[in-house]
């Protein structure tokens, strides 16, 4: 089978390192990759987000089988259009990708599938989103409508900053993101991320995962993409999961279907548990980045074959061979991130690591300079490891973080620490 994966961040790293490992791939291209995807795959420069651009090089390529990473070539339609030309892909429907590119969407699914989100309201101009949210009080959560680089959420603990949020998005610090404002109640309880595969009527779980969203030690300072995750989810207790299943994701992706979208590819929804009650906080159509590395830490080569059954419509047979395993990442950034930060270091140290089915350093911003490994983008690297327990696997994480050479990055030490402080170690 030849594999064209979409993508070149850790998540498309981590994804390709688990095809690669199944005997039923032959060929697999990765466009655009970066310099660690590069070491086992071959890269293409290619504008992911044009459909018929896309179409056209998997032809020209003998693809059998296209799996997409990132959300904005899903909102742009790519998957409608290479299903159009007869390939088959791994990714949902522009429209069932809404479920991610609209909030707006997302709170009219719920509310139609009865799955428990928190309450909330639309507004296309600013004076009525200021009067409900005197009304209502903070702490309140103020939502730019579109996809916003995970920067379109404000949680207000006060009132004046939810005010200001909401001047800010009509003011179009989000551009069109903003152009509509979503406005919810505050939930509190504890997040967790939970990644299931959908064939558009099949559901199967394949995994749960916690992340830091914060920059810095103890969850401070400003968001991020992610620096840094662990699976499974020791808060995502098999009965928690069963709640989340049959209340939030069976109904989501029934409504999706009976709207004439149905949901193919990954849903990860995001949720938050209090008292043993899971809520949508959100959902995305595309794997988690660094939830992903940990996940295909932990799945390996079957991961190519569920995602085919997703594709091709069989998950109903399909099942994980669950190997009771924990892994962690830890995010390795170039200081500065995620404000402004320098490129161009060279990376030491990374070929005196281990790379095995329990240690893999996934890259993100990298690119290859005359041999060297040097840093490119905010995120760097995913230094990655397996366990047996979430303890053996954190601690081998944090050997290998210890062995790269790179002055100009940064990491947290405490990934892990909730979950790690509910265990006995
Ligand atoms: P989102 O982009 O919707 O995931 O929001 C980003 C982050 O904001 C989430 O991961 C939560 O930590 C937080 N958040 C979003 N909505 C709420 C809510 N209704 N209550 C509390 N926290 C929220
Ligand atoms: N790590 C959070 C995300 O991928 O959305």
């Amino acid at each position: 089978m030849n594999i064209l994966i979409l993508g070149g961040g850790g998540r498309e790293h981590s994804l390709a390192w688990a095809v690669m490992q199944n005997p039923k791939c032959d060929k697999l291209i990765v466009a655009p990759g970066n310099a660690g995807i590069a070491m086992i795959a071959d890269c293409a420069t290619l504008d992911i987000e044009d459909g018929g651009a896309v179409a056209n090089f998997a032809e020209e390529n003998a693809i059998d089988f296209v799996i997409i990473g990132p959300e904005a070539p899903l909102a742009a339609g790519v998957a409608d259009r290479l299903r159009d030309a007869g390939f088959l892909v791994f990714g949902p429907s522009a429209a069932a990708a809404q479920l991610e590119a609209s909030k707006a969407f997302t709170k009219e699914i719920c509310d139609a599938a009865g799955a428990p989100t928190a309450a909330w309201a639309r507004f296309t101009s600013p004076e009525p989103a200021r009067a409900y949210i005197r009304e209502h009080g903070a702490p309140i959560v103020v939502k730019a409508d579109g996809l916003a680089a995970g920067k379109g959420v404000v949680v207000a603990m006060d009132e004046a900053t939810a005010l200001a949020a909401v001047d800010d998005m009509f003011g179009g610090a989000f551009g069109g993101a903003g152009a509509e404002v979503v406005i919810e109640e505050f939930m509190d309880g504890e997040e967790a991320s939970f990644f299931v595969l959908c064939d558009g009527a099949n559901v199967l779980p394949i995994g749960t995962a916690q992340d830091h969203k914060r920059v810095g030690e103890g969850d401070t300072g400003p968001n991020t993409g992610g620096m840094g995750a662990y699976s499974p989810a020791p808060v995502l207790t098999p009965e928690v999961a069963a709640r989340a299943m049959d209340e939030i994701i069976r109904p989501t992706v029934a409504e999706m279907a009976r709207r004439g979208m149905p949901y193919q590819g990954v849903l990860y929804a995001g949720l938050m548990i209090a008292d043993g009650a899971p809520r949508l906080v959100e959902y995305n159509a595309r794997f988690g980045d660094p939830e992903c590395q940990v996940l295909m830490m932990r799945l390996g080569a079957q991961a190519l074959d569920l995602m085919q059954a997703a594709a091709e419509g069989r998950l109903e047979d399909a099942r994980v061979n669950w190997a009771g395993d924990h892994a962690l990442t830890v995010v390795m950034a170039a200081r500065g991130y995620p404000g402004s930060y320098a490129k161009g270091d060279v990376i030491g140290g990374l070929d005196d690591l281990p790379e095995d089915s329990g240690h893999m350093v996934f890259h993100a911003g990298t690119t290859e300079r005359d041999g060297k490994i040097t840093a490119s983008g905010g995120r760097v690297l995913n230094v990655t490891a397996r366990g047996a327990t979430l303890e053996d696997a954190c601690a081998r994480a944090y050997a290998m973080v210890d062995g790269v050479d790179w002055p100009g990055g940064f990491y947290r030490r405490d990934i892990g620490w909730r979950a790690l402080k509910g265990s006995d170690r």
